[in-house]
């Protein structure tokens, strides 16, 4: 079955590559809303979000919208924004769902599925743990950079149009599925968030900057508080093979630049809050230390604090 229309809210990096996964799936009326009349403005002239992948073009035909003007209901909301962002997009989602949309939270980090569930219900809100990379050259271009895997779940629920999701996105060309185990996996995408983005962002470097000796050893020491913080959630990590894991990635994805350095240089706020802001959040509820997540959190705030002041200088 193909849902129609299907909306994406946030067509940036991610929201492209996942319209062209929907488009190939079998899904042709998909709606994305936009923050900015420019992107909308490009979208429209270009004819749709154009997306490389594998030395290949794909123009996805999609229908742009402005996030003020909400269009039909859809069965199935992608949201795709930023986690600074989510909040602005309840009153969108409010307007073009129903009782039984499925909404699902494709943001990096915590803080973000937790807002959505609380605003529009815990029986329609899923999350997505996207273990792919994109970059958003122009607005309407997007560049895949590594696809791994999207895994779908719920926290309390599980939503009939989850399963089906995750088939249309599989049949579009990236590996899915739904896990009973969503907390497992989003802390797993947590460690490799909190570990890569922040040290290239600080250093402004490429992810290979981790391997370092130094980078190393604060990734260790990140990851010890981490370990402890997802424990506290009912999330048992082994640190070592944890820590294993995370370099690897690190390794595979040496040459590309984090989306929190992209941030950094834009001069756009980071999502380090939902990132190592969390780490220290869960240790500090408890009584516990979160000291190096604390000071990652806070240097990453100096940089953008500082990245603003000189913008606004020039
Ligand atoms: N990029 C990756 O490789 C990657 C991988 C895994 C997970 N993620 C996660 O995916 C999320 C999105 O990241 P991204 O890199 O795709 O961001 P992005 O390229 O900056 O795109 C964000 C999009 O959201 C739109 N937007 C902002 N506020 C909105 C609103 N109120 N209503 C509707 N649209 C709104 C923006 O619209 P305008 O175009 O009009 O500004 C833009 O199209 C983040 O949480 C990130 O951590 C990203």
């Amino acid at each position: 079955m193909v849902y129609s229309p299907l909306c994406i809210v946030g067509g940036g990096a991610i929201g492209g590559l996942i319209s062209m996964f929907l488009y190939r799936g079998g899904v042709t009326d998909i709606t994305v809303y936009y923050r900015s009349w420019s992107s909308i403005e490009a979208v429209e002239r270009e004819g749709g979000i154009l997306v490389k992948t594998s030395g290949r073009e794909y123009l996805i035909p999609v229908k742009p919208r402005h996030y003020t003007l909400p269009g039909d209901k859809c069965d199935i909301i992608l949201n795709c924004v930023k986690a600074v962002d989510v909040k602005d997009t309840i009153d969108l989602i409010r307007n073009i769902s129903h009782d039984h949309t499925l909404i699902v939270s494709l943001q990096n980090g915590f803080g973000s599925l937790e807002l959505l569930e609380e605003k529009l219900g815990y029986h329609r809100v899923a999350c997505g743990v996207v273990n792919c990379g994109a970059l958003r050259v122009a607005p309407s271009v997007v560049e895949e950079r590594g696809i791994g895997e999207i895994i779908f779940g719920q926290r309390k629920y599980v939503h009939p149009l989850l399963l089906e999701l995750a088939e249309i996105i599989r049949r579009g060309g990236c590996p899915s599925r739904v896990t009973v185990y969503l907390s497992k996996y989003r802390w797993l995408k947590l460690s490799i968030n909190a570990v890569i983005n922040p040290l290239t962002a600080i250093t402004r470097s490429r992810n290979s900057i981790v391997l370092t000796p130094w980078g190393r050893e604060i990734a260790y020491n990140i990851l010890e508080e981490l370990v402890k913080a997802a424990e506290l959630d009912g999330v048992k990590l082994e640190l070592d093979r944890l820590y294993r894991y995370v370099l690897r990635i690190a390794k595979i994805t040496s040459n590309n630049y984090s989306s929190m350095l992209q941030d950094i240089l834009r001069g756009k706020l980071t999502e380090i809050d939902y990132i190592n802001g969390v780490i220290v959040e869960k240790l500090e509820k408890h009584g516990l230390e979160a000291r190096i997540n604390k000071l990652i959190t806070n240097l990453i705030h100096l940089i953008e604090h500082s990245t603003s002041t000189n913008l606004a200088k020039t």
